[in-house]
């Protein structure tokens, strides 16, 4: 169903680019023919990803950037469309968390994850907002989000808030963003077994095998398996697809109401 032209002329901007699942995604779409911007906090990271992505033949730029920051994100956007030209697809996937008890979490650490994970994601949206309306294949933005922020997550509060934000304003912007030919979607990954975030939280802890039992597919997935819903969202193949959630977690979050 892909090729090399999927998304042949489209540029896409991913915050978060140089992690994990962000970096899948840009690797992924610059395979698909696209011209993509990665955006991070951190400079090393940001250009060992870059030097990867271009081993690779993609046509790509980086740019330091912490999502927090509105202005740093609009500068990203705007140095994005002077060197590509367009603006296509937003991939709101930065992130940031930790494992913390409600009681025991500060106001500060509340609002430092609220300030990464939902701000973040409104800034992009708004920084990109003008240059996706010009688009000439049509505006894309998918944001990474978690059932865990529908069904609550003990331990992460701060981190479910956000993400359940994060689909509340997709679903809003898929409306009032409709007239203007963007589309607007959300993933939501399961556990991901070559991720920092599943090392940290699953393996590192010896709950992995708990864990991938919490699945319907009794397994974790992997970054390929977002990066692949990720082009299937972007690309014309979802062209009547907007304010949806696609969750690609192997049955987990069913599995746990059912459980
Ligand atoms: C309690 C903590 C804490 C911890 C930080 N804080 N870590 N509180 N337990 N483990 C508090 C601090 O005390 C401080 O509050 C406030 O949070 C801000 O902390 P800073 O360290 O100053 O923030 P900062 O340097 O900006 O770092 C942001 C961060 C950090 C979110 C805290 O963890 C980070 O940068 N993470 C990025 C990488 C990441 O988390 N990736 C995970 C994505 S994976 P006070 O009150 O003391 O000032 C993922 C997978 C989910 O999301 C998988 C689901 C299945």
């Amino acid at each position: 169903m892909f090729s090399t032209e999927t998304l042949k002329n489209h540029v896409a901007f991913i915050t978060g680019g140089a992690g994990d699942i962000g970096y899948e995604i840009a690797s992924m779409y610059g395979r698909f023919g696209a011209k993509v911007a990665i955006v991070g906090r951190n400079r090393e990271r940001l250009d060992n990803a870059l030097q990867k992505l271009r081993a690779q033949g993609i046509d790509a730029a980086a740019f330091v950037t912490d999502v927090r920051d509105f202005d740093q994100v609009k500068h990203a956007i705007e140095q994005t469309v002077a060197r590509f030209g367009a603006l296509d697809i937003l991939v709101n996937n930065a992130a940031g968390n930790f494992h913390c008890p409600t009681a025991g979490l500060t106001p500060n650490g509340w609002k430092t994850v609220i300030d990464i994970d939902l701000n973040g994601t409104f800034h992009g949206c708004l920084a990109a907002y003008e240059h996706l309306k010009r688009s000439e294949h049509g505006g894309n933005i998918i944001s990474i989000i978690t059932m865990l922020g529908v069904t609550g997550w003990p331990g992460a509060a701060h981190a479910a808030a956000a993400k359940a934000g994060i689909l509340s304003l997709s679903r809003t912007l898929a409306v009032e963003w409709g007239d203007d030919n963007i589309r607007v979607n959300t993933i939501s990954p399961g556990p991901i077994g070559d991720t920092e975030g599943v090392q940290r939280m699953y393996i590192d802890t010896g709950r992995d095998e708990l864990e991938r039992r919490k699945t319907a597919l009794n397994r974790f997935g992997t970054k390929a398996d977002i990066a692949h819903a990720a082009v299937y969202l972007a690309s014309d193949m979802a062209c009547y697809v907007t304010g949806d959630n696609l969750v690609v977690d192997g049955g987990r979050w069913l599995k746990y109401v059912a459980a």
